[in-house]
């Protein structure tokens, strides 16, 4: 099973969305970073069939999506960004809808809502209108919809906005476990909620594809660019303005900086393991030389 994206691109009246992106989704895993108005939802609703590009195509298994989009739809699951449920509906009755929205097999769905009721820990307020839920309940309901079909592509936009580290860290379990032989791809601007389970990370910035590599990748091509060193507290803005800082902590002894450079920054910086937050910082940062 392939996704395959050439030369897309979305243009609204007076804004580039995406630019010429060109990426291969195969089974596994993506996770989607880029800062806020990166094109993330704008690729996503153009993958889930939903916004038409303005050039470039979108092929599933060698066709394109407008022409198989019933047969596509029947496999995908999606979460849109700006999710919204009805509440007066129970999750129950709210599900029930979808699956009947999706023409889903009555019997079957009910097990299947069941289910994810159990692994979304929803099962205790499944008959209370959905209106009164917390947010991160609200977005467990919304992440149940998308996995009802037990999809094969899975696009879910920041799905863990609003969840507690508990409920985060289940998430990961539930897509992790599910990933294996479908595509799923997964924007957040939480480096954390992908670095571990995601197979590719793909980075946008201003609707352009920075980078699409395996989290080790991304990082190695990293090694030897990360210093970390202390500096007095009020040279701050010396070093900001010359360099790109990818942490500052205020300590006791002055503040603690993590500095992507090239060359080493100050002579008592030290060269420290990258991570892909400084990755993430390097390739929609704009990181000095
Ligand atoms: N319907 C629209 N009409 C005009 N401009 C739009 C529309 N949708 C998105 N844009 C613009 O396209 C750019 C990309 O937006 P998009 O929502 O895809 O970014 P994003 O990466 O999802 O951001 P965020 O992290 O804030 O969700 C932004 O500049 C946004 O203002
Ligand atoms: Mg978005």
């Amino acid at each position: 099973m392939q996704l395959s994206i050439q030369n897309l691109s979305k243009l609204y009246t007076n804004k580039t969305a995406i630019n010429d992106l060109s990426i291969n989704l195969t089974p596994g895993i993506t996770g989607l970073l880029g800062p806020n108005g990166a094109g993330k939802s704008t690729f996503m609703k153009i993958l889930a069939g939903i916004e038409q590009p303005s050039g470039g195509t979108v092929t599933w298994n060698g066709a394109s999506l407008e022409e198989q989009i019933n047969k596509y739809r029947k496999v995908l699951g999606y979460l849109p960004q700006d999710f919204g449920v009805y509440p007066n509906l129970t999750p129950i009755e709210f599900l029930q809808y979808i699956a009947a929205l999706k023409g889903l097999d009555h019997r079957s769905s009910k097990k299947r809502i069941e289910g994810l009721l159990e692994q979304l820990n929803l099962h205790q307020d499944r008959k209370r209108p959905i209106g009164g839920f917390s947010g991160g309940m609200k977005q467990r309901v919304g992440i149940a919809q998308a996995l009802l079909n037990d999809p094969s592509i899975l696009i879910v936009d920041e799905p863990t906005v609003g969840l507690d580290p508990h409920e985060r860290m289940k998430f990961r379990d539930i897509i992790q476990s599910l990933s294996e032989d479908r595509i799923v791809i997964l924007s957040t601007h939480i480096v954390s909620d992908v670095e571990s389970i995601s197979d590719n990370i793909a980075i946008l910035a201003n609707g352009s594809l920075e980078a699409f590599k395996s989290p080790q990748f991304i990082i190695q091509s990293l090694e030897g660019k990360v210093w970390s060193g202390v500096i007095p507290s009020d040279s701050y803005q010396d070093y900001h303005r010359n360099y790109k800082i990818s942490s500052s902590v205020q300590r006791s002894n002055g503040l603690h900086l993590r500095i992507l450079s090239d060359q080493r920054p100050f002579p008592e910086a030290n060269l420290v393991s990258a991570n892909l937050e400084d990755a993430y910082l390097l390739y929609t940062g704009g990181y000095r030389k």
